[in-house]
């Protein structure tokens, strides 16, 4: 348990909140690509408890992003014209740059030199396989670290977004608690693993022909093992099966707000949780291959029927009770709730309330991870207060280029020769990945 002061501490995330200073020295995801593509060249933003203007020049491509009301006299800029590099207010055609300069105030006299002394506020962006970055910290933006799903091809990743109405902070630790696996996400039957691309938990587990589901729900209380990685944190769940030998999963958690599991053999999902403010938050996940290029028509139509564009809002949901089913309950699933595990996973973390109340939580055994994450994440939020740096991935750019993997897998061996079963694993999918996956 907590005081309420510490749970406001690593929940709340506008500027010049702790938490909201610490996510700051990290690219966030901003937008999907594709929120990009209509012919509608600017969309509104919401990061971090601020409100932008995202825009793309359709000449040379390139992106900005900047602060959403206009300041002249506030006009909303996503109604804006992209021009000559910038965009332009069409309240009075005030036009500022990528770098948030004013560049012209048509409307002024023409020997006018107050556009030179007013800036915008924006913030860098980049685009990385399907989803668009950006840094809202102070100085320069960081390097990105070399993880799968920014070095993979754009072949072999699928991006997609969905919206959760609750704490950014709530939504990662779903995500770092393995156990929940074995019972939110409980079929009490088993699906062909055959129609399993594409979806979550469906596949065969390792190289058995023991499905994924059968395994998780016969063995609910893994043995949690969790070490501190440059990156964040390595979590392995062990599960002991009757024949002898042992299943291995391994997940990781991605500082600040990500998480990097496995999805099938051949896919991991890198997925992080994006504060929108403090009491929503975006999911952005990267599926990435380590196989055949993603099937991103497949991925984007199963989870497009699911949301409603442009907000990316679940279909299911807490105004029609996530489509619980008692009778689907009973005979089923665990929950009553359908089968796509993320349905499981936003009502997990909605209904808890917006941000959960931390001052009436009972931690056990099983969230190992989620101690040491919010451990790291006081940790993070001190050393930026005493301005002492040493921040999980402040690194260099040459150093930035040796962080790979993250390794995320499901591995079966003999119980002895677990560790090595999962490292020889990865690495016999890395050596056959057609994209030279580095270990
Ligand atoms: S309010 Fe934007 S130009 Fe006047
Ligand atoms: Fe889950």
């Amino acid at each position: 348990m907590m005081s309420q002061e510490q749970n406001d501490l690593i929940t709340r995330i506008g500027p010049g909140r702790a938490a909201g200073d610490v996510l700051r020295r990290y690219w966030m995801p901003a937008a999907l690509t594709k929120e990009l593509e209509a012919n509608r060249p600017v969309i509104p933003v919401r990061l971090l408890g601020e409100n932008l203007a995202l825009f793309r020049d359709g000449d040379s491509g390139k992106l900005g992003l900047v602060a959403r009301n206009c300041p002249h006299r506030g006009a909303d800029m996503c109604y804006g014209r992209v021009e000559n590099g910038g965009i332009r207010c069409v309240f009075h055609g005030w036009l500022y740059g990528a770098d948030g300069q004013c560049l012209e105030q048509p409307g002024e006299p023409a020997d006018s030199t107050m556009h030179e002394r007013l800036k915008i506020k924006s913030y860098p962006v980049v685009e990385k396989n399907g989803i668009v970055w950006a840094y809202m910290g102070p100085g320069e933006a960081p390097p990105f670290p070399a993880f799968d799903c920014f070095v993979a091809p754009d072949s072999h990743v699928f991006a997609f977004k969905g919206l959760w109405e609750c704490n950014w902070l709530q939504a990662l630790e779903v995500g770092i608690d393995p156990v929940h696996a074995s019972f939110l996400h409980r079929f009490l039957e088993d699906e062909d693993t055959k129609d399993s691309y594409g979806k979550q938990f469906r596949s065969a587990a390792a190289d058995t022909n023991v499905p994924l589901t059968q395994l998780l729900r016969e063995n609910p209380a893994p043995e949690l093992k969790v070490e501190e990685t440059e990156y964040g944190l390595r979590i392995i769940a062990l599960r002991d099966l009757p024949d002898g030998r042992r299943h291995v999963r391994v997940t990781n958690q991605v500082f600040p707000c990500a998480i990097h599991i496995p999805m099938s053999n051949e896919m991991t999902i890198t997925q992080w949780h994006v504060p929108i403010d403090d009491e929503t938050c975006y999911w952005y996940a990267m599926f990435t291959s380590f196989g055949e290029p993603v099937d991103k028509q497949k991925m984007w139509d199963q989870r497009v029927k699911e949301h409603t564009l442009p907000d990316y809002r679940p279909k299911r949901n807490k105004s029609n009770e996530y489509g619980f089913d008692p009778v689907e309950q009973a005979n089923t699933t665990y929950t009553g709730m359908g089968m796509d595990i993320n349905v499981h996973d936003q009502w997990a973390c909605e209904s808890m309330g917006p941000i959960q109340d931390r001052t009436d939580e009972h931690l056990a055994t099983s969230d190992a991870a989620i101690v040491r994450y919010r451990r790291m994440l006081r940790s993070a939020i001190k050393k930026l207060a005493d301005n002492e740096g040493g921040l999980p991935m402040d690194v260099t750019a040459e150093q930035a280029a040796q962080i790979t993997g993250p390794v995320a897998l499901d591995a079966i061996g003999p119980q002895q020769d677990w560790e090595s079963v999962w490292l020889d694993r990865d690495a016999a999918r890395r050596e056959a990945s057609p994209w030279k996956a580095a270990s």
